[in-house]
């Protein structure tokens, strides 16, 4: 068995990436059982919402606990870097894309949605719009927010994902979850320290399902405020490709308005502007790559520390490798 060190030698010296990739995710894929989808070399610009982002190595649906339990202990022995993917709303891939596996609960077992009276179990891989229309449609409210977050119940729990002043762990009661040996646990939301925009114990955890709970109401108030939502949204958000909110807001002031008050609303690196309609979102235009968004973000940051003394975190999630970064194990493992 290769270890990092060995992998990322057979990398660098005799074996392009791609050679180095092949030789283990055939035996990923002897690993799993056929309804489990593994794809090599995968363009992560297919799936994130950003539209940038080189190939992984190999990425993984696995169709049930089981295979994705052989998938992290295929990780783990191996030494593999892995990092979970969700809808790809919130992250930046970096253009020489990830030597490692990435796994995404896309698979039907993974986005189920059960309501039982007040409660909503949704796995892992459930969009946010679909808990959200479920929820409608069983005339349960408070989750209207989740509508227009383009992210899937995963990705929402390990940011705390939020909008219109409502937070995932605001609405969630428990959280099913595995660990990277494979042990399955439940923990009730309070345990796991939801904080803004991020949920720590997620950095270790993998989110299997959660329950939410809504409270009881009349489907056409539920019905309105969703539409305010939206319009609020459509109104003060660009539809062009983007992965929603670059920076957390810093205290004091919105990063957007910051942004906007900075003159920076246009300011362009290759084929990534900062949005003329809301000043935290960072735009493509169909041309650009990962490091032109992360050129702009680094110039952003600048201009708020010179001018404002304010350090301006990024929300968005970076991973992956520059161009011609070929270690299979220079990522760090992380949970997105
Ligand atoms: N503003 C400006 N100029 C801009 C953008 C905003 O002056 O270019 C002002 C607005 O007029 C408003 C204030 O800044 O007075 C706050 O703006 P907004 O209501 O758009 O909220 P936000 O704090 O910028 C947060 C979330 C969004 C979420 C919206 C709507 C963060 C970092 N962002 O944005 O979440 O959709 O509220 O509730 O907390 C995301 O996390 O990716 C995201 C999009």
């Amino acid at each position: 068995m290769p270890d990092d060190r060995l992998m990322s030698d057979l990398g660098m010296k005799t074996r392009p990436p791609e050679a180095v990739s092949e030789s283990w995710t055939a035996e990923l894929i002897r690993e799993v059982g056929p309804e489990t989808v593994v794809k090599t070399n995968e363009p992560l610009s297919r799936r994130t919402t950003l539209r940038v982002g080189g190939p992984a190595d190999a990425l993984v649906e696995p169709a049930s606990e089981s295979d994705l339990r052989a998938v992290l202990r295929f990780c783990r022995v191996r030494s593999l870097p892995f990092f979970v993917l969700g809808r790809g709303s919130n992250l930046l891939a970096r253009d020489g894309g990830y030597r490692g596996v990435v796994i995404c609960l896309a698979h039907p077992h993974f986005r189920r949605i059960e309501v039982e009276g007040t409660q909503l179990r949704c796995g892992a891989g459930a969009r946010l719009k679909a808990v959200a229309l479920e929820a409608r449609r069983f005339g349960l409210a408070g989750l209207e927010f989740l509508e227009g977050i383009p992210g899937s119940v995963g990705g929402a729990l390990r940011m705390n994902a939020g909008a219109m002043g409502g937070a995932t762990f605001d609405v969630v009661q428990s959280v099913r979850l595995m660990d990277g040996e494979g042990r399955v646990r439940e923990w009730v939301a309070a345990e796991m320290k939801p904080a803004y925009r991020e949920c720590a114990s997620l950095k270790t955890y993998l989110a299997l399902e959660a329950i939410f709970r809504g409270e009881p109401s009349a489907r056409e108030e539920i019905e309105k405020r969703m539409s305010q939502f939206s319009q609020k949204r459509w109104s003060s958000q660009p539809a062009a490709p983007s992965a929603g909110c670059t920076f957390k807001n810093p205290p004091g002031i919105p990063a957007g308005r910051l942004i906007q008050e900075l003159g920076l609303k246009g300011m362009r690196c290759g084929g990534a502007s900062v949005s003329m309609e809301h000043g935290n979102f960072i735009v493509n235009d169909g041309t650009a790559t990962a490091q032109d968004i992360l050129d702009l973000i680094e110039l952003i940051r600048q201009r708020a520390r010179q001018e404002r003394g304010v350090d301006l975190e990024p929300e968005v999630e970076i991973t992956g490798e520059p161009v011609g970064a070929i270690s299979a194990a220079a990522g760090a493992q992380s949970w997105l």
